[in-house]
């Protein structure tokens, strides 16, 4: 498993993508669109997928920001980003519930992703989600496109933990949305899988083996012990002031021969042609966000140096993988300019949703110098000649088999 995980994974140097020949066409490229909450459903009138939620409508295809506006200068896109929701999520009682959320993509542009809606019922009607702000939809919907970047980036897996087929208890500490919860339950039926999180931004209607605790992490667990077949802690990186703490009660929950799998990333940016400069508002962006974090004493500096902290807690067959995402679609790969294409996605929303806080209340910036900063970090980041990327890390873990607690 882990072979294959790594030769799927291993980084091949992305090279800059040849820029498509312009396609004859009306100057606007048609807008795609990216269904991102037809699982968040709760009941009444949004229960049942409309066909025009699937396919956009043609009023819905207009981009609503001039920065979704393509200028003269760029490509007529030849992509199609397409989610395709067979189905909603269904009362979770008859037999055959739930949606196989599905991710289209035929060929990438950065024009196309300057192109892509999101539709979101929780930007529409913010008053009646469990959305609670503007803010944090734009935090669901970049947790929820980052999750499909790591389905990209992973062929599809969920975990690269070896787990056994028919795992029992599956545990999701601080799930988000909840999206890695959910896919894990549809794909282990056998499995009850729980999702934490210290924020009920997770969707009301899921498979029934699948259950949403607001529960504080860094707090003593309430599970029992020896329980869990697979304990999957992914993105708290900014949030956790004790990773020991952290792993200790995850090993004491995780079943001797059960699993840990941790995914976090550095908040840096990097480049390996000098196409980065080291001044330039992107780099920027990254650094003064990690220095936040690092005032609030939950910093990200930990990601790369988890392997010793996880086996230090008693875990064995302890890997570590670092995996290279380009952000944009700049890389010459397919699967990278598709990992690319994603991750920058995800920052459109993302951006503006993890960094204005921590520079205000934390860095104490005004809301326009804020504002400003991050708004020159994402054209940035949507530049075609900066190939750039970060760094991920993937770990996972086993409780020996003959531990005793
Ligand atoms: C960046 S998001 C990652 C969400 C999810 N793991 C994913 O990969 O999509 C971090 C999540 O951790 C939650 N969180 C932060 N501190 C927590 C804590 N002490 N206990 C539980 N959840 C926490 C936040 O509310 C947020 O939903």
């Amino acid at each position: 498993m882990y072979a294959y995980a790594v030769k799927h994974l291993l980084y091949t140097p992305p090279e800059p993508v040849p820029l498509p020949p312009s396609l004859p066409g009306p100057s606007r490229p048609p807008a795609v669109v990216v269904p991102s909450s037809s699982r968040q459903q709760p009941s009444g009138s949004r229960q049942e997928p409309s066909s025009s939620r699937q396919e956009p409508s043609s009023s819905r295809q207009e981009p609503s920001s001039s920065r979704q506006q393509p200028s003269s200068s760029r490509q007529q896109p030849s992509t199609i980003i397409r989610k395709r929701s067979s189905s909603l999520f269904n009362q979770p009682s008859s037999s055959k519930q739930y949606p196989q959320r599905e991710l289209e993509i035929d060929e990438m542009s950065i024009t196309a992703l300057a192109n892509i809606e999101v539709d979101s019922s929780c930007d529409k009607e913010p008053a009646e989600t469990e959305c609670d702000s503007m803010e944090q939809s734009w935090v669901s919907r970049a947790l929820d496109i980052l999750h499909h970047t790591y389905l990209v980036m992973m062929d599809d897996e969920l975990t690269l933990a070896p787990i056994d087929p028919n795992p029992r208890k599956i545990l999701d500490v601080g799930t988000g949305t909840g999206i890695w919860a959910i896919d894990m339950g549809e794909r282990y039926p056998s499995a009850e899988v729980i999702g934490t999180d210290l924020s009920p931004i997770q969707p009301s209607w899921v498979p029934p083996n699948v259950h949403f605790q607001i529960d504080d992490a860094e707090s003593e667990w309430t599970f029992p012990k020896n329980y869990f077949d697979l304990i999957h802690i992914r993105h708290l990186s900014g949030a956790i002031k004790d990773w020991e703490i952290l792993y200790t009660e995850a090993y004491k929950h995780c079943k001797p021969g059960g699993w840990i799998d941790i995914a976090e990333y550095e908040m840096d940016i990097f480049s390996d042609d000098g196409t980065l400069p080291p001044d330039c508002e992107l780099k920027k962006f990254y650094t003064l966000v990690s220095q936040a974090a690092d005032i609030t004493g939950r910093e990200f500096n930990s990601s790369a140096n988890l392997l010793p902290v996880i086996e230090k807690v008693g875990f064995v067959n302890a890997h570590h993988t670092m995996v290279r995402m380009p952000l944009g679609p700049w890389a010459a790969d397919k699967k990278q300019k598709e990992v690319g294409a994603y991750l920058l996605l995800s920052t459109e929303t993302g951006f503006e949703a993890f960094g204005i806080k921590l520079f205000t209340q934390v860095l104490g910036m005004g809301t326009e110098e804020a504002g400003a900063l991050i708004g020159a970090a994402q054209k940035q980041a949507n530049s075609k000649k900066m190939h750039v990327y970060g760094k991920h890390h993937l770990y996972y873990a086993q409780k020996p088999l003959d531990a005793q607690s």
